[in-house]
Formats: C-alpha cells, structure tokens, sequence
C-alpha cells in the first residue's frame, strides 16, 4: 500500500502534492503537550485540584502494588500492600507525595467543601459507605468516615450546594440522595425515582448522572437520555425538559460528557443558562462491546437553553466521535474536550481507537464554525483518565487504564502512570503581548455577594478595553469523564480604563448575587483580554 501511494504521489504536480500535505479536515490547530511526570506511580484515576494548587489523585486500593510506596515503610493495616494508591500532586515543584487511603476508593466521587478540604464519598467494597476527609498540607493524610454514607454509593455525582452541605446523589443501585454532612442523625435517604426511570436493565447508562446547580437553587440532572429540574430540599421534580435527540445515551457505561455553559451576570442576573452534552455511545454498545463489538461512539452534542419557558435540544455534530471524552471550561469560557475512544464504552478492556486531538467548542460562534481541532498527544488515555484545569490555564490530564488490574506490557492500552499538560493556544508565545497579569485583588482575597471588586491588570502590549471580561472557575472534582462542580461566572464589569499616570489598567466588575449562582468557596479568578486569560489567583466566596 505504501509503496503505490508513493507512485500515486510522483505522478500529481509539485504544488499539489504541498496542497495534499497541508490539507487539514478542520481549520488551525492549536495547543501543544508536554509530559510532566513520566510516572506518578499510580494512575490517576479521579482528580481534585486544591486551593493551594496541589492535586490530589487516587486509583483503586483492589489494583495490585503500584509503582510508588507508602512513606516510611507503611503498609495499608490489615494487608500486605506497601504501595500508595493516592498522590498529591504539587504544581509548583512539579513533584509528587505519596498518601494512604484505607478503603477502596474505586469509581467514587467528591466535592471540594467551602472551607477547602477535599469531601469525598464512596467507592467499591469496604468503600462502599466510607467518607474520606483530606486536609492538604505537608504531611496531611485522608481520614476516613467508616459509615459516613446512609447508603452505598458507586459511580454518584456529587455537587456543592448553596448552604454549604454536599449532595450526593444515585450510584449503581442507589435510587436515592443524601447529603454530607447529614442534615440530622436519622437523617433519611430520599428516594429519587428519576434514576429508576432512567436505569437501563442491560447497560445501565445512568450512572455518574451530570448535575449542575441552576441559579434558583434547583439541581438540573441529566441521566442516560434526559433531564430534569429538581428541588432536592421537596424531591420534586420541577420540570422535564425533552429527550435528547436521537435517545442515545450518554452516562457510564456510554460516557459522555457535559458542561453547564458559562454563566453571564447581567445587572445581577443570569441572563442564559444553557447546558452542553457532548459524545457517548449508541444503545446496545455495551452489551456489542461485551461480546468483542466495538460500535463507533456518538458524534453529536446536544445543546440546551434550560432557562428559556420551552427548552428545546440543538443537536451539533464534533469533528470526530467520542466516548469517555472530558468536557472541561477554559478561563476564557470556551470549552474543551480531551480524552477518550472513537469505538466501544467505559469499562474494562471495552473502548477502542484512543482519539488523540482535543477539540475546543466556542460556545458564542456560528453554529457550523464552533469546533476547532487542537494538536495530538501521542498518549491514548483510554477509561479511567482525567484532566483538570490548572490556576494557570493549563490542562493537567492522568491516567487511563483499560484493565483490572495494573498492566504495563503486552495488552492493547497499557496503564499509564505518566502526567501529561496541555496547554490551550492562549498560552502560544505570540500571546504574551496581549496576555494580563492580575495586580489586584491578591490571592486568597474574600469576597462577598453581591460587592463592587476593582480588578488591576497589568498588559504589555496595546489593551482592547472592549474585549476584556473577568471570570471566575470553580474547581471541579473529575473522574470518569465528568466534572463535577464545574462552573464558569463571567462577572458584570465596566469597560476596563487605563489608570492614570501608570501602566495599570482596571475594570470594576460585581460578584455573584448568592450562593445559587455561586456557593461559597474558592474559586480561581482570571482576567481575560481577547480571549487570552492571565494566569488566575484564588479568591474565596464568602
Ligand atoms: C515505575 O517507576 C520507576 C521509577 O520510580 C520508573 O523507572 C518506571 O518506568 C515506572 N514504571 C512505569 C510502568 O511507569
Ligand atoms: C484490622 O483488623 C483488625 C482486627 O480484625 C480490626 O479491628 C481493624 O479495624 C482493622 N483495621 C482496618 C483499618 O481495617
Ligand atoms: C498565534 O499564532 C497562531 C498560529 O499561527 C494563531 O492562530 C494565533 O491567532 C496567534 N495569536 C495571536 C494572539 O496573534
């Protein structure tokens, strides 16, 4: 085949050839990788980046030893295994600590809480009902919750609510919610039925449902092929919105993804809130994959205005199908989905043809011209991987591991141990003129609801008052495709002004109006000048 190309080539003219070699199937490709850590030691399987800019990380405690120890000669109590199956990641020096978790953390969930500790919930086995606390500092380690959960939570979403307590909702077999911490001793666990209605008997398909909080304080849930608005605090459901077109779904095992778009204040208000589902895998997938069949994953998005009085799905077709790809908000509000397979679903050894180029969806172009394709890694990351957005607009993506256990030779997609960055085209050298610093307010900053905030930049090159804006991210939890707690604020500013006399420039923008919009906790605040972010500092909602 190789060699009749080539004598197809020597018979086109010259300039075509060029033409040939330079045809993109999409326009400009952008972003570039690079590895940060060729192993980890273990394969980071959910991920939580902290306020202090360490990432937290952890596979399974069933996996095998992994390839980093526990420190000081610990072994896990009551087994032979000396191996760490948690990191802590730090950002600045670019190392990794290893942490002992106790019980089987495997395919479990989390929040960060307001007052920054990781609350993580769930996972297999003796992990089924545990709560895990991690508290980062130097020589913090987990502190588990024995039977912290009034039911057993495998695959559950999570989500920060606007009083400051988690909820958790499904998990295989949980038909039900419940909150952390309990809102009494006896608290009950409410059933829910929307995830028995949405439980597919032969692939499930409603597992780690998307959940967002929509700026009433409702919880918007979406599992398998629809969605709902729910009042958790009544288990009402207050609105069912249509069925995704076409019906397929789109949750574990056929793992697609979903982002809440970036929500605009306007004079106070959320003027648009819209919802973005991306990828997955066609019905009958999984039980295809089972028996050896990989069926190419879904290539549509299905987008949603839940605020409009007659919501109704738009359906957008990606460059290139996806499943288990993640979907995570950019500083500057754009989307990006990385990670994942063209063929097969979520689980062991039943995805197949690794995608390698991320796309990024501008969410306020010309349906038609949204997606653009970025540059390839050269690292399948298969199920089980991750990417988290960094303070300074990078993307941190880990793991992958297609098997039971940990396999490094001779299987299709080995277990990756490696930690990868991706960093959007913002961050391109030939950025840097227009690329803000943030001078004021400095990190860690509290701020309140509804309050006036002078933001201070600082810009090299000539500034555009008219495209600077300033968002606020919230950090998510990631796992299994889907972020949990991912919110993107674009705050109500001023045009921005130059400050007399000085090379500072300043705009003057309005926090969120209330824990709806924003629940309190920390968040990562950029400015962002024609679509280029500074990099970000922490302020904390209070
Ligand atoms: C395990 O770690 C060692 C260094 O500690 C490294 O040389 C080796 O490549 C790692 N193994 C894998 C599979 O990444
Ligand atoms: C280890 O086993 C002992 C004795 O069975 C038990 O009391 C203890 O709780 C176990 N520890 C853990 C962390 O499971
Ligand atoms: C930087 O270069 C890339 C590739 O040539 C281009 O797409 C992008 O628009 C440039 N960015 C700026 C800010 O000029």
């Amino acid at each position: 085949m190789a060699a009749s190309s080539t004598l197809v080539y020597h018979h086109l003219p010259f300039f075509f050839l060029v033409f040939l070699l330079h045809a993109q199937p999409c326009p400009a490709a952008g972003g570039s990788w690079s590895t940060l850590l060729p192993s980890i030691g273990i394969s980071a399987m959910h991920m939580q980046l902290l306020p202090n800019d360490r990432v937290v990380m952890y596979d399974r405690t069933d996996f095998g030893i992994s390839n980093i120890s526990l420190p000081n000669g610990k072994c896990r109590p009551n087994t032979t295994d000396c191996s760490a199956h948690s990191v802590e990641y730090d950002v600045a020096s670019n190392t990794v600590r290893p942490l002992m978790v106790l019980s089987n953390v495997w395919c479990s969930s989390g929040t960060l809480m307001p007052d920054g500790r990781l609350v993580q919930t769930g996972g297999f086995d003796d992990g089924y009902r545990v709560v895990r606390i991690y508290k980062s500092c130097d020589s913090c380690d987990w502190q588990e919750i024995r039977d912290g959960l009034n039911q057993q939570r495998w695959y559950a979403t999570n989500h920060i609510l606007p009083d400051g307590k988690q909820i958790i909702i499904g998990g295989r077999r949980a038909f039900s919610y419940e909150f952390f911490p309990k809102i009494s001793t006896n608290e009950n666990t409410p059933s829910f039925p929307f995830l028995a209605q949405t439980n597919d008997p032969n692939a499930e398909n409603n597992l780690y449902p998307f959940v967002f909080l929509y700026p009433d304080g409702n919880l918007f849930i979406f599992a398998n092929n629809r969605a709902i608005l729910f009042d958790y605090s009544k288990n009402q459901v207050i609105k069912t919105y249509p069925t995704i077109p076409g019906g397929q779904p789109r949750n574990y095992p056929s793992t697609g993804s979903a982002v809440l778009l970036p929500l605009r204040m306007t004079q106070g208000t959320v003027a648009a809130v819209e919802v973005l589902v991306c990828g997955g895998a066609p019905k009958g997938a999984f039980v295809n994959a089972n028996k050896g069949i990989f069926d190419g994953a879904l290539d549509t998005c299905g987008r949603i205005k839940i605020s409009d009085p007659n919501p109704q799905w738009a359906m957008e077709t990606m460059p290139s199908a996806r499943v288990m790809g993640d979907m995570l908000l950019l500083p500057n509000g754009h989307v990006l989905i990385i990670n994942g397979v063209s063929a097969g679903v979520a689980g062991w050894e039943l995805g197949r043809n690794p995608v390698l180029s991320p796309v990024v969806y501008h969410p306020d172009k010309q349906v038609g011209s949204r997606f653009e394709v970025q540059n390839p890694s050269t690292i399948p990351r298969v199920y089980h991987s991750t990417a988290v957005l960094l303070r300074d607009g990078r993307v941190l993506v880990g793991g992958s591991n297609a098997h039971d256990k940990y396999e490094f030779t001779n299987v299709l997609y080995p277990t990756e141990l490696s930690l990868e960055a991706f960093s959007p085209s913002y961050l391109d050298s030939n950025s840097s003129e227009f690329r803000p610093t943030i001078i004021l307010p400095v990190k860690n900053t509290r701020i309140g609801y509804g309050k006036q905030v002078v933001v201070v930049f600082t810009v090299s090159g000539i500034v555009d008052p008219s495209s600077v804006s300033v968002t606020m991210v919230a950090p998510s939890f990631n796992t299994h495709s889907f972020s949990m707690n991912q919110r993107l604020i674009v705050l109500d500013g001023s045009p921005a002004s130059k400050i007399i006399g000085r090379s500072r420039y300043q705009v003057v923008v309005t926090t969120p109006p209330s824990g709806n919009v924003a629940p309190a906790g920390n968040y990562i605040l950029y400015l962002v000048h024609k679509d280029i972010p500074s990099p970000g500092i922490w302020v904390q909602m209070q």
